[in-house]
């Protein structure tokens, strides 16, 4: 039996999506449990040439063996919630996907509030998606729940008790958190952050397990740093050097640019302290490298990407595990077997 989570290093966009899909098509857990904060993520899956890109349900979908849960700690939009379902019809989602009694819905309301804020909509950067507006619902005990609406009466289950009896039976549970450690609320470049914790003793709050019963925390760091929205950021770039090095992004819920930046071993540090780290996922080597781009084997890599590989080893005093070279699921180095 094994209890793993996967949490974001940086400012989200990490490509936790990506890793997410490589780590579940392979291991094949029982369970994925989707924490987080809600659908202001957007991971991003490749899968087999297809892409899709997610905001509510469990990136780990493409294992069609697995249950998809979603903890009560992560606000539900139904909306959202009900698209996925249609969009991830071929997946046979539906009859799969689970969001806990508990978890607080975001309403119209909430969203409206969260776009007319202008410190949440300009000074912060927030995504308009009206989770802040919903968690503050929920601080103040006026949110409603998933258990009470009519549109989600099919699709609500007790996400601890189907997880921890799912442990008790010797199965595997994967838990995927969304954003990033940059972006706690506790953690993070506060005021500049989202409306909660983002680190991994969160994410297993948010579904119900209890620290005792995790085994892996992976962190995911890309090989660049981006970030979208307002806030300090050590090491980045001007967009005219980005675009030299070809690394500009856009946001895939809002559209916007990513900032980016350099790697920051610092950050990444402290990212593995504080999500007490046992393994990392480096993404996107190939598009700082890009003579690594779809490599499979570790000893085909470059001496300044091994070199670059043992520096933020040695920074963190974590492992790199997971070494991704593209997009797709197939571009990966896993080198797990060698930490064993
Ligand atoms: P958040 O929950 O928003 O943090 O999502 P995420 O971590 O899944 O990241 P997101 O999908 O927003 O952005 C990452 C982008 O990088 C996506 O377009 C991925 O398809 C892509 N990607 C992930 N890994 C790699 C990689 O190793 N190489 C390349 N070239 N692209 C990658
Ligand atoms: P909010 O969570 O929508 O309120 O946004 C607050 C801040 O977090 C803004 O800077 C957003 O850009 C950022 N943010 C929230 N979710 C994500 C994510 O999934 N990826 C990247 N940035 C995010
Ligand atoms: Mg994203």
């Amino acid at each position: 039996m094994t209890c793993s989570i996967l949490v974001g290093g940086g400012w989200g966009d990490e490509g936790k999506g990506k890793c997410i899909t490589y780590l579940c098509y392979n291991d094949k857990p029982d369970i994925i449990a989707r924490a987080g904060v809600g659908p202001n993520a957007g991971h991003s899956v490749e899968f087999h040439g297809e892409k899709y890109a997610l905001r509510m349900i469990p990136s780990g979908f493409v294992h069609t063996g697995a249950k998809l849960l979603i903890g009560a700690g992560v606000l539900v939009d139904p909306e959202v919630f009900m698209h996925e379902i249609d969009y991830l019809n071929k997946y046979n989602v539906k009859g799969r996907t689970f969001a806990d009694y508990r978890c607080a819905i975001i309403e119209k309301k909430h969203k409206k509030q969260d776009q007319a804020s202008d410190y949440l909509s300009k000074t912060i950067g927030s995504t308009g998606t009206g989770c802040g507006p919903a968690n503050a619902a929920r601080v103040m005990r006026v949110a409603k729940l998933a258990g009470e609406i009519e549109e989600m009466s099919f699709y609500t289950t007790n996400v601890p008790a189907e997880v921890n009896r799912a442990l008790d039976e010797n199965k595997n549970v994967f838990i995927e958190g969304s954003q990033g450690f940059g972006l706690s609320l506790y953690y993070g470049t506060y005021p500049y952050v989202t409306s909660k914790d983002t680190t991994a003793s969160s994410a297993a709050s948010d579904v119900g397990v209890g620290p005792t019963r995790i085994d892996d925390v992976i962190v995911v760091f890309k090989s660049y740093i981006t970030r979208v929205g307002a806030g300090p950021f050590r090491t980045e770039m001007s967009e005219e050097k980005a675009e030299k090095m070809g690394l500009e992004e856009y946001g895939t819920v809002t559209g916007r640019r990513r900032r980016i930046g350099l790697f920051d071993m610092e950050l990444a540090a402290e990212s593995c302290m504080i999500n007490g780290a046992t393994q990392i996922a480096l993404t996107c080597v190939d598009r700082l490298y890009p003579e690594c781009e779809r490599v499979k084997d570790y000893s085909k890599l470059s001496v300044e990407i091994k070199r670059f590989v043992d520096e933020i080893e040695g920074e963190t005093g974590v492992p790199v595990t997971i070494i991704s070279t593209g997009p797709d699921l197939e571009d990966t180095i896993d080198l797990r077997d060698e930490i064993l």
